[in-house]
């Protein structure tokens, strides 16, 4: 049987599966090559599949056998494309099955920030509650504001389409390339990243990591936000600059913030931002629900054996290398 590893998220019905054909190894933990056991696995593997593992030059020198690795995500920053290609491994990601998920997750902490629900539930739950509620406890509308999102690739779409006919709100976008079907289904308004990060009430990060992308928001985009404005981060962590984050929280130049994603993942527990109360945080949670789970693991699964195979996985990133590898 040939080897495979499975890493972190990959679901244990899709385990299951490919353990009738493959030889597999499960890591649960984000255990890395220092561990003597990971390294031995690498040694023989023909494909891993799994979330989040920092394929390096360095990795995959400890992989000889490799052909594959298969992203049970969309954002695949983990994966060095540019190295893989030269050796031949092909990448590979699950685009499209975990689009809504991720949207409900972003309509929800867009929900969550406005209408201050994790603090008030706090503010219940600890008895605080006991005579009638003033100004200070209120939130703001999320209805008929003006939603500015970073990104309409489909997700960015699908958060437009909530936010459009679910809380008719005005949608702004910035984006590499317009998309003229979103500017006609959902009225929505292309516009330079400066005009929107000063028009919009929630500001919505959407963008994959690249090297253009990173830290794209920073101190001079918060300075242009309104001072009503809220910021939702559900793409990766590195996109922004979080000291700019957290001045602009205690400094107030922005109300409010929700994100998803950290710089460095798992967070560091005593990492300033999880101090502040003008923050909702998750733990890059967006995509992962149980329904989810499955589909996004069921798609990486049919990449890797698609891969493994010698047949195109219909997901391959580094489409390059089709030709030397696969016939
Ligand atoms: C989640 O963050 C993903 O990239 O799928």
């Amino acid at each position: 049987m040939e080897k495979i590893i499975a890493y972190t998220r990959v679901s244990e019905a899709v385990r299951r599966k490919l353990q009738q054909t493959y030889d597999v190894e499960y890591f649960q933990n984000y255990e890395y090559i220092d561990n003597p056991s990971f390294r031995k696995a690498l040694q023989e593997a023909k494909g891993i599949i799994g979330l989040e593992l920092n394929v390096t030059k360095e990795l995959l020198d400890l992989a000889p056998n490799l052909q594959i690795v298969s992203n049970v995500s969309v954002g695949y920053d983990n994966l060095d494309i540019e190295v893989m290609t030269e050796r031949n491994v092909m990448a590979t990601n699950t685009p499209g099955v975990l689009t809504d998920t991720v949207a409900d997750a972003v309509l929800g902490m867009m929900l969550a920030t406005a209408r201050r629900i994790p603090e008030l539930d706090q503010f219940v739950k600890k008895g605080e509650w006991k005579e009638y509620l003033q100004l200070e406890h209120f939130g703001t509308d999320l209805h008929h504001k003006t939603v500015g999102i970073i990104g309409m690739g489909s997700i960015g779409q699908a958060i437009a389409k909530r936010c459009y006919f679910g809380f008719d709100m005005d949608v702004l976008y910035y984006n590499r390339s317009r998309k003229k079907a979103v500017e006609k289904d959902y009225n929505a308004t292309f516009c330079n990243l400066q005009d929107l990060l000063v028009q919009a009430d929630f500001v919505v990060l959407m963008v994959p990591l690249l090297p253009e992308t990173e830290r794209m928001i920073g101190e001079k985009e918060f300075k242009l936000m309104k001072e009503t404005a809220i910021f939702i981060n559900g793409s990766r962590g590195k996109n922004i600059d979080e000291k700019a984050l957290y001045n602009a929280l205690i400094n107030k130049e922005i109300l409010r913030a929700a994100i998803d994603v950290f710089e460095t993942e798992p967070v560091n527990p005593n990492h300033p931002l999880l101090k502040l109360e003008n923050l909702i945080t998750l733990p890059h949670i967006g995509a992962a629900t149980k329904e989810n789970e499955l589909a996004m693991s069921l798609l990486a699964a049919e990449n890797l054996i698609a891969g493994l195979n010698g047949d195109t996985p219909p997901n391959l990133i580094n489409k390059e290398i089709v030709r030397s590898v696969i016939q």
